[in-house]
């Protein structure tokens, strides 16, 4: 066999093996300029980190609490200290729950001057200020102090287990 290869193909390292080798190329070259040489590969990226990463989960609205009939969990009561209000989105409406010495309130979101989003606002005793031109309404009535004649909806809270509820 060895004869006959050689009558074919040449010596080893002759002539005919270097030119089949350059046209063929060489299936025992496995260096990394050879056409041969196997695809590379990159380690996918790593995932990106989930929503909400670095919020501790007790803060997440639970998800085992049962909500009373016609409420909706909107909060984990942990989630806001005293004195701080929240923008919430529950059936589809934005709500601003407010802390008010650990009772929660819930008004509607927008104001009624120019739409400024009341749950970015500042809460002061139980008055939420809008964050745009500084309307403030009263987190239990839904009352503005600053324009008597326009009002929020106010909605009611319930606390159920770890969990805030409002009714919409
Ligand atoms: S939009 Fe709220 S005070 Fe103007």
């Amino acid at each position: 066999m060895g004869l006959l290869r050689t009558l074919l193909l040449g010596r080893e390292n002759g002539i005919r093996s270097k030119l089949l080798g350059m046209t063929l190329g060489s299936p025992s070259d496995t260096s990394p300029d050879s056409a041969y040489s196997a695809p590379t590969y990159s380690a996918p990226a790593a995932p990106a980190p989930a929503l909400g990463a670095g919020t501790p989960a007790s803060v997440e609205p639970p998800r085992d609490v049962t909500p009373p009939e016609g409420f909706e969990v909107v909060l984990h009561v942990d989630a806001l200290e005293s004195g701080q209000v929240a923008e919430v989105i529950a059936g589809g409406t934005a709500i601003c729950v407010g802390n008010v010495d650990g009772e929660y309130f819930a008004i509607a979101n927008t104001c009624p001057h120019g739409d400024g989003p009341l749950g970015e606002g500042k809460l002061s005793g139980h008055l939420v200020t809008c964050p745009y031109h500084g309307w403030a309404f009263d987190m239990k009535t839904g009352e503005c102090q600053t324009n008597p004649s326009t009002s929020v909806e106010t909605f009611a809270v319930e606390l159920k287990d770890s969990a805030v509820c409002v009714r919409l």
